[in-house]
């Protein structure tokens, strides 16, 4: 028996994928991020963060904790700080989902919306840092967990890659990580250099994202990539970085649910699509982990939709040559 709902978050199942790509000369492991409770990996970082905040008196029973998310890692806070009973003000942009804003409000956070991006840098994304400041300011006894820069968040991902090097017990050859914050991508890759684990690490970020440099451009699809530098990012962590179009993430996620039943959200699909492009790289019998993020229902209305995908992309019929047709989008320096 577990002592409650926050006790579940971690241990996820590593699930075998034997179908997702065609004549596959290696292993492919999914780690199942979707069975937090909350449906997501950022369940991990976002309890990190509350429980450390606690710990050192930080967060204490009247504290309002006040962040800026408009998905996953909103609701990850929204579930722990139910849990705790404390305040939680979650700052979003119009670019949040109506479903994202139903389960933050679901788990009882308060929902502040910014309508214009930050005068600036044009970015919604400093715009919603700009709005927490305000509250900070203006909440007494206020906490900002501060996700692209709490290294806790970081810290929270040791238990992702130890979970993966015990189960396969170190035989672990790539671990193919999706990048934000860089929560999950530090956390993994140093938990690798500090335990001698001989494994290589393939970061998987947004082609329009600025983390691994490129320039920046408008993105679909959420959940990975930033259109700033977190400051959690370090140069060394990965391998290499293979960057994925919102369309590799379409094709992805329908390939995850059509080939291996799986229902996935928009940054598994890419990472799939990462693993197809980097396949030839990767020696006969190698061990492969992609970590898969999130759930797919939150993606019911855009990737998994025709609709959506046909007005922003055209026939689905035509998707997947459209997408195989591509070139390569993989990165050649070290990351
Ligand atoms: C669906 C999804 N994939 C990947 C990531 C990237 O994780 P990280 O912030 O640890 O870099 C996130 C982060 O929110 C996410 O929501």
């Amino acid at each position: 028996m577990h002592k409650g709902i926050l006790s579940i978050i971690g241990d996820t199942p590593l699930v075998r994928l034997e179908r997702a790509i065609e004549d596959c000369h290696f292993n492919l492991i999914a780690k199942m991020e979707a069975c937090n409770p909350g449906g997501s990996i950022k369940d991990r970082s976002a309890l990190k963060l509350i429980d450390h905040g606690i710990e050192t008196a930080a967060i204490n029973v009247g504290t309002t904790i006040v962040e800026s998310s408009s998905g996953n890692m909103g609701i990850g806070l929204a579930q722990a700080c139910a849990y705790y009973g404390l305040s939680f003000i979650c700052v979003v942009d119009p670019k949040a989902t109506v479903q994202n804003i139903r389960l933050l409000e679901t788990y009882g956070a308060h929902v502040e919306m910014v309508t214009q991006p930050d005068a600036g840098t044009g970015e919604f994304l400093q715009a919603r840092i700009n709005r927490v400041q305000e509250l900070l300011g203006a909440i007494e006894n206020s906490f900002w967990p501060d996700q692209y820069s709490n290294i806790y968040n970081a810290l929270a991902h040791h238990q992702t890659m130890h979970e993966i090097a015990v189960a396969l017990d170190g035989k672990l050859d790539y671990l193919f990580c999706a990048t934000s914050t860089c929560g999950t991508l530090r956390g993994c890759a140093e938990y690798v250099r500090d335990n001698g684990v001989q494994t290589k690490i393939i970061a998987v970020d947004a082609i329009g994202s600025v983390i691994f440099g490129g320039p920046k451009a408008k993105r679909l699809v959420p959940g990975h990539g930033a259109a700033v530098r977190p400051p959690l990012y370090r140069p060394g962590l990965a391998e290499t970085c293979i960057q994925v179009s919102d369309l590799d993430c379409i094709v992805g996620c329908r390939r995850l649910a059509q080939r291996e039943a799986i229902l996935a959200g928009g940054s598994s699909g890419g990472m799939l699509m990462a693993v197809e492009q980097f396949k030839e790289n990767i020696p006969a019998n190698s061990t492969c982990v992609v970590i898969l993020a999130d759930r797919g229902e939150r993606y019911l209305d855009t990737i998994y939709s025709d609709v959506w995908v046909k007005e922003h992309f055209g026939e689905v019929s035509q998707l997947w040559a459209k997408a195989e047709k591509k070139k390569p989008a993989c990165l050649t320096a070290t990351y």
